[in-house]
């Protein structure tokens, strides 16, 4: 099937233009959220409410700009990646319902002219909230499309005013041992930290994720603010951030300090470029049955690859 690439995220309510009105409760009906969730959604930001509220069309009838739809909300949420509680994707939920996420704030430092550390509820009132519908591609060659709410990188960096020498940027997440078991396990160099280059942090298609399904983010998917980088490796997108450093050499990162030879810093997907252990070139949409080609960049190569212009990707992987 020939797909159409738009050079812009597109919303949801843009998709589906029906004029639907879809009540918060039915929202909450339709996508299975709990009672947990609800006592979590009545501490939602204004923007994300009132987005919630005027959507012209359920969030799981919407889809991605090649017409994927998206995943449903218990798979997204009960398949997880996040070491700092298990390495099983079905135990992260359990073990992380009751993770403390407030207070919360992030510290936005380094090679800035105005560092500053911001609480949550400032990020959240400071930064236009919007919803944007992204494919997450992970490196176990299993993938989602996800309805996430939040505000571009760009944004909090143009605030803190990069200096001339800044080059890269590296996140870092909590650590908290005592809450987050796996960060007792040996294997992996605590806390979980990645790295992007200046100009892939500033591109408009980077998210700082508040939300997902039009509710604040659950604990397993990162809570309250996470990375998303649609067109790399899922690992990329670090949950739980509490320090954003812009530094002037290149980040060391989870992944690439535990297996250099199977992580790069760049991780852009590349169905050409096998992980050593597999191939990369077809991926697991959960919930479907059949596999179906990986798309160079995620799909978002005409928004993406001119950053990599002139870089082999087999040496930069
Ligand atoms: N961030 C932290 N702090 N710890 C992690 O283990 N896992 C990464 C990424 N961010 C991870 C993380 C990986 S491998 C993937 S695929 C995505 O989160 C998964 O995001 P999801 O669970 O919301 O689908």
């Amino acid at each position: 099937m020939k797909r159409q690439l738009q050079s812009t995220p597109v919303l949801s309510s843009e998709i589906t233009p029906k004029a639907v009105y879809f009540s918060r409760r039915d929202f909450i009906k339709a996508a299975g959220v709990t009672a947990g969730s609800l006592a979590l959604a009545s501490c939602a930001p204004s923007a994300t409410q009132t987005a919630l509220e005027t959507r012209a069309a359920p969030i799981e009838t919407a889809a991605d700009e090649l017409g994927d739809s998206v995943t449903p909300y218990n798979d997204i949420t009960n398949y997880n990646n996040f070491y700092e509680f298990s390495t099983d994707k079905e135990a992260v939920a359990p073990l992380a319902a009751s993770f403390t996420t407030k207070p919360w704030s992030v510290e936005v430092s380094g090679l800035v002219n105005k560092p500053k550390t911001y609480a949550l509820e400032d990020l959240l009132k400071k930064f236009t909230q919007e919803e944007r519908i992204y494919r997450l591609r992970c490196v176990e060659a299993w993938s989602m499309v996800v309805p996430w709410t939040g505000f571009t990188l760009a944004s909090l960096l143009n605030e803190v005013e990069p200096s001339a020498d800044a080059k890269y940027v590296r996140f870092e997440s909590v650590y908290r041992p005592d809450e987050m078991k796996g960060q007792n396990s040996p294997f992996y160099v605590w806390p979980y930290q990645e790295g992007l280059r200046l100009d892939e942090a500033m591109h408009d298609l980077t998210l700082l994720a508040t939300g997902l399904y039009g509710e604040p983010l659950p604990n397993q998917d990162g809570a309250p603010i996470r990375l998303v980088v649609p067109w790399k490796y899922g690992f990329k997108s670090i949950k739980s951030i509490v320090k954003i450093e812009l530094t002037d050499k290149e980040p060391s990162t989870l992944w690439n300090t535990a297996a250099p030879n199977e992580y790069g810093f760049y991780s852009n997907v590349n169905p050409a470029v096998p992980h050593p252990r597999w191939s990369q070139a077809t991926e697991r949409r959960i919930g479907e049955f059949s596999r179906r080609p990986t798309l160079p960049f995620n799909g978002y190569a005409e928004q993406v690859a001119s950053l990599y212009q002139g870089m082999d990707l087999s040496v930069y992987y």
